[in-house]
């Protein structure tokens, strides 16, 4: 049906195009003439559309797709998940695969791991990358980026978002909204908002005071809207005060309609609609995914009987609802479609092409974080090593499959033990033991991964013959974390503790014990405890890599990619370590969540109370050192309103080349209101070469020294002595300076 419409669109337009040879442009109808600016077009169509057509719009047709306006040739719009590849499809009202066998992608790592590339080039590599894809596959709307932030680790949905900054999830999701959209593909953030944990998603009422909200859980959502320019957003499916986020006055209507401007569409998420009088008044535009069971909770046409279908076209056919709501959400979907199915300069894009698999492959090389390196136990020498033993279920599990709707069909998925061999070649053997069983399905809505991960060997076996292949070898690498099964790192789901799960503790712990050349590497999308972090002597985070999560880990692993990435979350050392947690304020059966930690989440909690991470924010080594001048502030007092600048320079005083996150926090020495320490204002990823300095400035904007203040609610800029602290990591500060505003 979609082609029939586009091809009916297509010819309409070239009917103008030969009409427009022969007579002046004005005679055809204005909406479909794209020389036409956006809004007479918008309110030209919407002249045109009977009551019936603009309900039409307003909701879903099938699992992803909503109706167009046939009689004016306006297409249907296409939506896709996100945020990772473009998943494969399903049929018309089902879950279910519909076994195409041209909808595999590439998939792109986890959005936490680009999160830890802390580069902006590499979120515009993403975006631009994963906009071709959806483009090729004729999507309209890409269900991502997610910008929730981390509130706590057990969140099943981490690894789908940027972490638990907001000024580093505010920077890197710009780029990929725009390089997406350049595509005539439309971004849907999500999930907005307050969605900070899986454990009861639809039922719980996010308690969180104005301060927290408007610095902590907002700003990227912000950022993606403001300078993204993002045409869609997807609620989420938690209540705040007592409303479904779907339809909910403050957050949508108040603050992103009318605080922050935003034109485009607001899309429920799937099954998040749940009433039809607030979904008209509370800012709801396009509703998916009501009764997601498919047609048969109705014996007719239940699209029909979605929330904004007919119980809306019967409130407005006895008045009962306002024309002119309606007609707003029918420019916004309108505009929405111009930009994107309508849109006559959309590039062709591109699926599963070399360039694609190359940007995977460099942005999970940038996020790999190598968390320690004792002994310098990495890079591995393949000059010295001639045993590699590689352990541990995950080094030999597709992960692209499972974790809900960002699970993916890839072309090819290059597995971390795939990725070792093939580096390696005949330059030594490599040996592998499982170590563990842990999820042994590769199965989501249908699609398999084939493998066949069966074992019948017993835990204290499965351990005794991973020693056994380790005590002798020149190099371990044991390769386990989480995985995207139910409560691990998975959708609908929380993860029940900090630990690592499948008894990968007491293999990681006997591995050590005969082989001090070990190193650990997870993947996953959450922090993990780690008891045995003393005896090991590399540690690695390699997050879910997409399809070429081997050859980038290998990559890392012996020495082609120094590693450059940064923690965009705390790995604490126990749970009670996270603010959430240790004030009680997480508890997966509450119904009532209270964010009783407000804006003192992740590292602000860590600084606040002083408790020593794991690994804290923003850390991550190189396999070269990088030395730090000292910060310089060229006019520390300036009037309120002025810029500040700050430089430093920063030098490779080791032997290869490598790339550093210079990091900018800024504490207020003085404030009426409690402030956190210091807080992320500023990053730049800077490449030198062994010897070579540079210089790195930051300019501090006014804005970036205010607090929102509940009372007035508004951001407020007192004057007085700030500092400025710039480091490696959020605990690894190299230099400070104090500036004034007067
Ligand atoms: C998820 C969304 C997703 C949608 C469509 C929902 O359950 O929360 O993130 O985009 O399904 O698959």
């Amino acid at each position: 049906m979609k082609l029939i419409i586009r091809l009916m669109t297509a010819a309409l337009g070239m009917a103008l195009t030969v009409s427009c040879c022969q007579a002046p442009k004005s005679e055809g109808p204005v909406y479909l003439d794209d020389s036409q600016p956006m809004e007479a077009r918008v309110e030209d169509a919407l002249s045109r559309m009977t009551l019936e057509e603009k309900v039409k719009i307003l909701h879903a047709q099938s699992k992803f797709s909503s109706a167009g306006v046939p009689r004016l040739g306006i297409p249907e719009l296409w939506t896709t998940d996100g945020p990772h590849g473009i998943r494969p499809e399903v049929l018309w009202d089902e879950w279910d695969q519909a076994k195409w066998t041209n909808d595999s992608c590439v998939a792109f790592p986890a959005l936490t791991c680009l999160a830890a590339t802390w580069n902006e080039d590499m979120s515009a590599l993403y975006g631009k990358s994963i906009g071709e894809e959806a483009r090729y596959r004729e999507k309209d709307v890409l269900l991502g980026p997610g910008v929730n932030i981390y509130r706590t680790p057990l969140n099943g949905r981490n690894f789908e978002y940027m972490g638990e900054d907001p000024y580093l999830a505010s920077k890197m999701v710009v780029p990929y909204v725009q390089e997406v959209q350049k595509n005539g593909v439309a971004v849907c953030v999500k999930h907005y908002a307050l969605n900070n944990q899986e454990a009861r998603r639809h039922e719980y009422d996010a308690i969180v005071d104005d301060r927290a909200l408007y610095e902590i859980y907002l700003p990227a959502f912000k950022a993606a809207v403001q300078e993204g320019g993002a045409w869609s957003i997807m609620g989420a499916y938690n209540f705040y005060k007592g409303q479904h986020a779907c339809h909910n006055q403050y957050l949508l209507n108040d603050i992103l309609k009318g605080e922050w401007g935003f034109d485009g569409v607001v899309i429920s998420d799937w099954g998040g609609t749940h009433d039809t009088d607030q979904a008209i008044t509370n800012g709801l535009d396009l509703e998916f995914g009501t009764w997601t069971n498919g047609l048969n909770s109705s014996s007719s046409n239940s699209y029909d009987t979605y929330y904004l279908a007919d119980p809306y076209l019967e409130r407005l056919r006895i008045g009962a609802a306002s024309e002119d709501i309606l007609n707003d959400k029918v420019r916004r979907v309108l505009r929405l479609i111009f930009r994107t199915a309508m849109n006559n300069d959309k590039p062709a894009g591109s699926m599963c092409s070399p360039e694609h698999d190359e940007a995977a492959r460099q942005i999970a090389g940038e996020g790999i974080v190598l968390l320690k390196n004792d002994n310098d136990v990495l890079p591995i020498d393949l000059a010295s090593a001639k045993k590699i033993a590689v352990i541990g279920e995950n080094a030999i599990k597709m992960m692209t499959v499972g974790g809900g709707s960002s699970s993916l069909k890839v072309k090819h998925e290059c597995t971390p033990l795939e990725g070792i061999k093939a580096a390696v070649g005949d330059n030594a053997e490599i040996v592998y033991e499982r170590g563990y069983v842990g999820d042994v399905t590769g199965d989501y809505n249908g699609v398999v991964t084939g493998q066949d991960l069966s074992e019948s060997r017993s835990e204290a076996k499965l351990i005794e013959d991973a020693v056994a292949a380790a005590k002798d070898a020149d190099a371990v690498i044991f390769i386990g974390g989480l995985n995207k099964a139910s409560h691990q790192d998975c959708e609908d789901s929380d993860r029940y503790h900090l630990e690592l799960p499948y008894a990968q503790d007491k293999v990681i712990a006997a591995l050590a014990e005969v082989n001090p050349n070990l190193t650990v590497v997870i993947v996953s999308g959450n922090a993990v405890a780690m008891p045995w972090v003393d005896k090991v002597n590399g540690v690695v985070e390699a997050w879910f890599g997409g399809s070429q999560a081997g050859n980038a880990l290998a990559d890392v692993l012996f020495g082609k990619v120094n590693p450059s990435g940064k923690l965009p979350f705390t790995f604490p050392v126990k749970l009670e370590d996270n603010g959430a947690h240790a004030l009680n304020a997480y508890d997966p059966e509450d119904l009532t969540v209270e964010y009783k930690e407000g804006i003192f989440v992740g590292y602000r909690w860590a600084d606040k109370q002083k408790v020593k991470p794991l690994f804290a924010f923003g850390h991550g080594l190189s396999y070269t050192d990088f030395s730090y001048g000292d910060a310089v502030c060229r006019k520390p007092s300036v009037k309120a309103g002025s810029d500040v600048t700050v430089s430093i320079d920063v030098t490779n005083t080791g032997d290869v080349a490598g790339k550093e996150v210079v990091q900018l926090y800024i504490g207020d020495n003085e404030s009426a209101l409690v402030r956190p320490v210091k807080e992320l204002k500023g990053f730049r990823k800077i490449a030198l070469n062994p010897g070579e300095t540079k210089t790195v400035t930051f300019t501090i904007e006014p804005d970036m020294l205010k607090y929102f203040d509940d009372a007035k609610h508004g951001w407020v800029l007192e004057n007085g002595k700030f500092t400025a602290y710039i480091g490696a990591a959020s605990d690894d500060i190299r230099s400070q300076v104090e500036f004034e505003v007067k």
